[in-house]
């Protein structure tokens, strides 16, 4: 047996493997940090000289890198040479929510995960510790440590043995960095005593004892979708909140921060937006909802269902606003979308609100002048499932925009994105969409302009005194035009 982790292999080079491995390599010169990938083009972007490039876009990330990479960190496609010389597998593949199949739309598609287990009970040598760092549903451990025992070779074959341990990552894409150094805990469940020792004793480079919690590893499992599925309620729940707001006369910023104070409840989760996205929110809550109803727990299984429902209704009711304020119609007018991403600080777009709302809005008829700081004009575009216009558009006095119904195009500056436009409407809280001048905005747009605020960032003297018409969310004190 190994008696400390010498060698580390992360089979996935993602938004976890990537940076949790660039963290660890930091933090632990003397382990020799090897990520792989299948996909070829991903791991040259993470070997690419100008650090720009990175295939994810995380503060402090790079610098990170620029410190390790070609030390103690590697990234390439040499899966089976690097399981084969690992003391230590972390498995931080992909796990999407199935689209076929037994528990469709629901589960998760475990395809990546098991094969990535054949793939170490085939190439591993000696003992070795296999890390569960994906988001997976419970009992996924068992199917990996059966499919490893399956492996075990014949008695005059050299021998191999393996522990598997859950660990879940409880990392915001855009802070990653900052929560992989400062994480509020981090959780190991697993059977072998010695396993959770090798983990705990890396993580102790860095974290406090008392921060790294040792559970049995279906507990482990379970409390990630929990935490998820709470955190996503929390929104869900103000989100509900904002509708009552705005049909009332309340305001959802003063119903959070007054709950927000009551120590129960506390501040954070409590900002109304366009809905929650992001790749695990919605994912780990259905996969929760499936493990329910698989245990015949189906109110248990409604009540969470209803996040999810509630997440896609608020965000439907936010294209219908739009469209109600702008006199019930969009075809024909050309509508700025500022950010595109799910939340700020991110270029990832999976699940992102703008999706579906951008899709509603087209659907209905609207030009789309998009802009992000730091999604791509291919990302947009796959998303949408439609290609873009040139952006060379000249938007004369007497432009048609009826010419570019359910049409759309990538600007790169604010500038130009906002140009003829009659309503902007703000779905990232990007912290440059702050900083925007409504001055200038108000002169570029058409009469009346409309600017709708989902993520209450915009200054609201500012854009009424310009001659603007605000929709803030949750704002009761909105007009209603329609
Ligand atoms: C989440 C969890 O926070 C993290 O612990 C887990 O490991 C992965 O899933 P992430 O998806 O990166 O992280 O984003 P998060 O910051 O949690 O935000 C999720 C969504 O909720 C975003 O769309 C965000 O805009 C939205 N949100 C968040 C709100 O609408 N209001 C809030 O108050 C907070
Ligand atoms: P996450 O957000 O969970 O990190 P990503 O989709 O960003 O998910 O990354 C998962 C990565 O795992 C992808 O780059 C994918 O190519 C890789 N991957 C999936 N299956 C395998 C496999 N069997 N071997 C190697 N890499 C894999």
């Amino acid at each position: 047996m190994k008696a400390d982790i010498k060698n580390i292999c992360c089979i996935g080079a993602g938004y976890v493997g990537g940076p949790t491995m660039s963290v660890i390599a930091d933090k632990c010169p003397n382990i020799n940090i090897n990520v792989v990938d299948k996909n070829s083009e991903r791991i040259d972007l993470w070997n690419s000289s100008n650090l720009d490039s990175l295939p994810i876009y995380e503060p402090g990330l790079d610098k990170i890198i620029a410190r390790c990479r070609g030390k103690n960190l590697t990234f390439s496609t040499k899966i089976k040479e690097n399981i084969s010389s690992a003391d230590m597998i972390f498995i931080s593949v992909n796990t999407p929510t199935k689209t076929k199949g037994i528990g469709a739309g629901q589960a998760s598609d475990l395809k990546w995960v098991e094969a990535c287990a054949r793939e170490v009970a085939m190439f591993a040598t000696g003992h070795t510790i296999v890390v569960e760092k994906s988001t997976l549903p419970v009992k996924t451990a068992e199917v990996i440590k059966n499919i490893l025992e399956a492996s075990q070779p014949n008695s005059n074959e050299c021998e191999k043995k393996f522990d598997v341990l859950s660990n879940p990552e409880f990392l915001a894409e855009g802070s990653a960095i900052k929560d992989l150094l400062e994480p509020d805990r981090v959780l190991i469940g697993g059977e072998s005593n010695y396993a959770i020792k090798a983990l705990s004793n890396i993580y102790s480079n860095w974290v406090p004892k008392e921060k790294i919690l040792h559970t049995n590893i279906w507990s482990s499992e379970l409390s990630k979708l929990t935490a998820n599925a709470f955190l996503a309620q929390r929104i869900s729940s103000i989100n509900s909140i904002s509708a009552l707001c705005e049909a009332t006369g309340a305001d959802v910023r003063e119903v959070s921060r007054a709950i927000g104070l009551d120590s129960r409840i506390g501040t954070k989760f409590l900002d109304s937006g366009p809905g929650f996205g992001g790749s695990c929110f919605k994912k780990d809550i259905l996969n929760l909802v499936y493990l329910s109803r698989f245990f015949d727990l189906d109110e248990v299984a409604d009540f969470w269902e209803s996040v999810v429902k509630l997440n896609n209704w608020h965000q439907h009711r936010l294209s219908k606003l739009i469209i109600k304020n702008l006199f019930g119609t969009i075809s024909g007018k050309k509508i700025c979308i500022l950010g595109f991403s799910f939340k700020a600080n991110t270029n990832d777009t999976r699940e992102s609100a703008a999706i579906k709302i951008c899709k509603d809005l087209l659907e209905e008829g609207a030009f789309l002048s998009i802009h992000d700081p730091k999604v791509s004009k291919e990302q947009i575009q796959q998303d949408l499932g439609l290609e873009p216009l040139n952006s060379d558009i000249n938007y004369s006095e007497r432009f048609d925009f009826f010419n570019f119904e359910e049409k759309w195009v990538f600007e790169n500056s604010i500038s130009k994105a906002v140009e003829k436009s009659d309503a902007v409407v703000v779905l990232t809280e990007w912290e440059e969409y702050q900083k925007i001048n409504w001055e200038e905005v108000s002169k570029k747009m058409r009469k009346p302009s409309w600017i709708f605020d989902t993520r209450s960032i915009l200054n609201k003297k500012e854009i009424i005194n310009n001659e603007l018409l605000l929709w803030r969310i949750g704002d009761g004190s909105n007009e209603d035009r329609s």
